[in-house]
């Protein structure tokens, strides 16, 4: 057999392997167990020892120039494949990078902090209680003893657990437990907002079971509608950043007030004007409930008011549905980013 041809027939088969399992194959052929090659050496044995050493010299001559073919062709075949790895998971440094959106604050929490910061602002201090409350701090000691017929609108979610007379514990149903709570921890003059979450069992398109109400509280000894008027008024205001703003009392009942009333307010101008909203439940403090703040109803006179968050937020965005509140649809949630 014609070595040189041998050595270009193997080259010439490498070359047109594509992949390393066909080279590998085209290897057995020449260099394999019974290799053309293999086969050339082992017939070496019959050769005199003359002709061997220079016989086998060429055989293992041509064998290297097989082998670096085979290894050339390795080489290539390796170099092809990691160019095409290379173009698939090329990535671009230089782009920027995606980012993390972060959340915003939900539109209530917003209306929340904007409350806070304007009472703040006119001299109220912002107190915090609990949303598991005892029966007393939220109905007893708001002038609803037991059996109190007001009771009734304000039915509530209980909860495992009981206070010390053994009363069981619920999910306070206003912010007003806050009235009694706060007041028999400072002296007067009391000034304080309690906003906050709250619960009540009802559902509809203006009620949700878990709601957030804004408690005002204001005692001292000379305190009178006027102020309160002037408090609330100068509140909304700043609220809606409008001056147009018109507010009024009107007469309603509630068992921690006397007198009682609802506040109304109203755009001078625009859309809406001079339609009447109800915005907030108030009254002056009744003296069963300042007595049970620990102080005396003959010296201390003051209002309190309660709002609901929620309304504020749907007049201020004009929001008609409360329920979109808390269904946490993005595309609502994210116009109040
Ligand atoms: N707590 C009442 C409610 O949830 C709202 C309210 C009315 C609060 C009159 C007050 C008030 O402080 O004076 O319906």
């Amino acid at each position: 057999m014609d070595l040189e041809h041998i050595v270009s027939e193997a080259q010439r088969a490498f070359a047109a392997a594509l992949d390393a399992a066909s080279l590998e194959n085209e290897k057995a052929r020449f260099l394999g167990k019974s290799g053309q090659l293999t086969e050339l050496l082992k017939g070496l044995g019959k050769l005199d020892a003359e002709q061997r050493k220079a016989e086998g010299a060429r055989i293992n001559a041509a064998k290297q120039q097989v082998e670096a073919a085979l290894q050339a062709r390795r080489q290539a075949l390796n170099d092809e494949l990691m160019n095409v790895r290379l173009a698939a998971e090329a990535i671009d440094v230089t782009l920027p990078g995606r980012g993390q959106s972060r959340g915003t604050l939900h539109p209530v929490l917003t209306t929340w902090e904007r409350v806070e910061k304007i009472f703040h602002s006119i001299g109220f201090d912002v107190a915090d209680g609990p949303e598991i409350e005892t029966d007393w701090y939220n109905f007893t000691a708001l002038n609803s003893p037991e059996n109190h017929p007001a009771r009734s609108m304000q039915d509530t979610f209980y909860v495992d657990g009981s206070d010390e007379t053994g009363k069981p514990l619920l999910l306070r149903t206003h912010t007003s437990p806050m009235q009694v709570r706060y007041a028999r921890m400072h002296r007067p003059p009391i000034k304080v907002i309690a906003p906050g979450r709250t619960y009540r069992v009802d559902s509809d398109a203006t009620h949700s079971p878990m709601f957030h109400q804004v408690e005002g509280l204001w005692i001292d000894e000379n305190i009178s509608f006027a102020d309160l008027k002037g408090v609330y008024t100068d509140f909304l205001r700043q609220f809606f950043e409008r001056d147009d703003i018109r507010v009024r009392f009107r007469p309603s009942y509630f068992p921690f007030t006397e007198p009682s009333a609802e506040i109304d307010m109203t755009f001078e101008t625009g859309k809406n004007a001079g339609k009447w909203l109800e915005i907030s439940g108030s009254g002056q403090v009744h003296p069963n409930v300042v007595r049970n703040m620990g102080l005396d109803p003959e010296r201390y006179i003051g209002f309190a008011f309660g709002s609901g968050l929620e309304r504020l937020a749907m007049l201020r965005y004009g929001v008609d549905d409360l329920r979109l509140f808390y269904e946490n649809d993005l595309r609502f949630l994210r116009q109040f980013a």
